[in-house]
């Protein structure tokens, strides 16, 4: 079990009873690689990217663009939909909102692990998400997307979109210099421990919005599952700063959604200037 359990993987998991549970697979029979993080030093490094599937036609783009145009109505029109947007403007989420987006007039949304938007719904519902978010909230700027099994079709069509596809693979190390909101669907633990580890700062970690897997889940699972100690190294920073974090849990609301976005909170930090991380 803790073998299987090494990585909170997207298709891995499925909430019972607001639990987390390992499930061999679920609800298809695709099967979906992923690159995975590794935590060798060389592969943590930050390297240059550009896609490995050059293969390109006006009518493939065409056909994407298609898609992601009937995937952000679907969305849009959704309760689902209207649900994220109400608990964002609810008094106790907008305050942890506004604390950091007072200081700058519009935040970057840096988007890492999205996945394949040729090929699955999933990921294709999640760059909706970006794109009404940003429809939807004044204070959201630039848009920018990695994951390293990007395509050129897609990467087309996501500058197309206004969204950019970073040429680095950052291993998800983005230092915060200025509030940034991370939206990190289903993404695999280290990236999130990358992230954090990166800014293991009060002053950096504080301006940090992320929207990703639960830390509550992660911390659960921790406590029922964790006697293993690179799975703990794994998540350290995750854990560690678990004690200062705000989440608001998404409700996926309809089965429709619930494969793009079970088990994603909105994450918040706050760390006093006196604590010792
Ligand atoms: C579990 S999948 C989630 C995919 C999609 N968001 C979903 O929910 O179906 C994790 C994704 O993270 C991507 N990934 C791996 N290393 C990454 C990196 N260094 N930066 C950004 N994404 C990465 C993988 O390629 C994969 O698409």
């Amino acid at each position: 079990m803790a073998a299987a359990a090494e990585t909170l993987k997207c298709e891995d998991l499925k909430p019972i009873e607001d639990d987390w549970t390992i499930v061999i697979r679920k609800r298809t029979n695709q099967k979906r690689k992923f690159p995975k993080l590794k935590p060798s030093k060389q592969q943590e490094q930050q390297t240059q990217w550009a896609p490995t599937d050059i293969e390109t036609t006006p009518e493939k783009e065409l056909k994407l663009m298609h898609k992601i145009q009937i995937s952000i109505e679907k969305l849009e029109k959704s309760q689902f939909f209207t649900a994220f947007l109400d608990q964002i403007r609810t008094p106790e989420a907008s305050q942890h909102f506004e604390n950091i987006t007072e200081s700058k007039r519009k935040l970057k949304m840096v988007i890492y692990g999205i996945g394949s938007i040729e090929s699955y719904e999933s990921p294709r519902l999640q760059l909706s998400l970006a794109i009404l978010m940003k429809k939807n909230l004044e204070w959201i700027g630039d848009m920018e997307v990695f994951d390293p099994i990007i395509s050129l079709t897609e990467s087309k069509v996501m500058e197309e979109l206004g969204v950019r596809v970073l040429s680095v693979n950052e291993q998800g190390k983005r230092e915060v210099v200025d509030p940034i909101l991370f939206f990190m669907p289903h993404c695999e633990v280290e990236l999130y421990d990358n992230l954090l580890k990166t800014n293991w700062k009060h002053e950096l970690l504080n301006k940090i919005i992320l929207l990703g897997n639960s830390f509550d889940k992660y911390e659960q699972q921790h406590r029922l599952v964790s006697k293993n100690q690179d799975l703990d190294d794994s998540r350290k920073h995750l854990l560690a700063i678990k004690r200062f974090t705000k989440e608001f849990e998404i409700r996926t609301i309809s089965d429709d959604f619930f494969r793009a976005f079970h088990g994603s909170s909105w994450h918040f930090f706050s760390v006093d200037y006196d604590i010792d991380l």
